[in-house]
């Protein structure tokens, strides 16, 4: 049985530059204290897939991110919430879609993992969610209200809805979490309440491969716009390169120039097998913070643009 130091990132949201900076040091303190949670979790010897269920679940629970309590609405002024699970050992992804009245999607994400039928849509999420004794629950926050309201009054001239909420002009915003366990395996939560403002049956990249794969060598979560992860496959395409022999540097470096070319929008975080934990946005933030094991680093302060990064063991 390895003993393998364990390594978390997480991510909540990426988009546009944060004017608020008071926002970017309570978005700080928020993704510390939960990569922090997550790690003393692993460092406890959970297994990875619990890690990620957790740390998404506490996420989730944050209103200033885009999953869960405090999600956007979609244009009908409802939320419907996506999430995305996916363990590296057994290579097994599940996923709910666009389910509206619950607290944590992941759960129910999780729950599919040992379900042959593993990701469900709507109705099917909403039926699962019963099955299982959840109670409803409205994640409509005030201040999601207010911005859904104000776009309404706007004829929806918004395109997006914002990226965390202490911040109406930036945008996209999603959740996720990559954990290396000490026994070295990977695992992988997502989990997006949208863009906001879509148009209803819009189906999200959380919920696919697109935005969180996994394997026995590595796992990523994307953020961003959804149908830009989408058309560069970008989770399974980092974790396919990785798999066939590059190093999460050229991987990230490789996948996010050709991203920069194809004008994508989006961030992604990532977890190797071999302990590499790295990142890479072309979006002007990615909100992401990491443990290491020797302590907490974030992508907080990195200007605009293109930028990848990587954390060797
Ligand atoms: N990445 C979240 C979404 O576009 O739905």
């Amino acid at each position: 049985m390895s003993d393998r130091v364990p390594k978390v990132i997480i991510h909540g949201g990426a988009g546009p530059a944060l004017e608020d900076k008071g926002g970017l040091a309570a978005v700080r303190e928020d993704l510390h204290a939960v990569v922090a949670a997550v790690y003393q979790r692993g460092e406890a010897g959970d297994r990875a897939l619990d890690c990620a269920i957790y740390g998404c679940q506490q996420l989730e629970d944050r209103p200033r991110f885009n999953a869960g309590y405090g999600s956007v609405l979609q244009a009908d002024g409802q939320a419907r919430l996506s999430a995305g699970l996916m363990n590296g050992v057994s290579q097994r992804f599940s996923g709910v879609i666009n389910v509206a009245r619950v607290e944590h999607p992941i759960h129910l994400a999780a729950a599919l993992q040992a379900n042959p039928d593993r990701v469900l849509s709507e109705l099917g999420a909403a039926e699962l969610a019963r099955e299982l004794g959840l109670p409803p629950f409205d994640p409509v926050t005030p201040q999601r209200l207010q911005e859904w309201l104000q776009a309404r009054q706007n004829h929806f001239s918004q395109a997006m809805a914002g990226v965390v909420a202490t911040d109406p002009q930036a945008r996209r915003g999603t959740i996720g979490v990559v954990v290396l366990d000490r026994q070295g395996h990977l695992a992988v939560g997502t989990s997006t309440g949208g863009k906001g403002l879509e148009r209803l049956g819009r189906v999200s990249d959380a919920a696919m491969p697109a935005g969180t794969y996994a394997n026995a060598l590595a796992a990523v979560s994307c953020t961003g716009i959804g149908e830009d992860i989408i058309d560069e496959c970008l989770a399974a395409r980092l974790v396919v390169r990785v798999s066939d022999g590059l190093d999460l540097g050229a991987a990230l470096a490789k996948s996010f120039s050709e991203a920069t070319l194809n004008q994508r929008d989006f961030g992604a975080i990532a977890i190797t097998q071999q302990g590499e934990v790295g990142w890479g946005k072309t979006s002007d933030v990615l909100l992401a913070a990491y443990h290491t094991g020797s302590g907490l680093g974030d992508t907080l302060d990195l200007g605009p643009g293109t930028a990848t990064g990587v954390v060797s063991p």
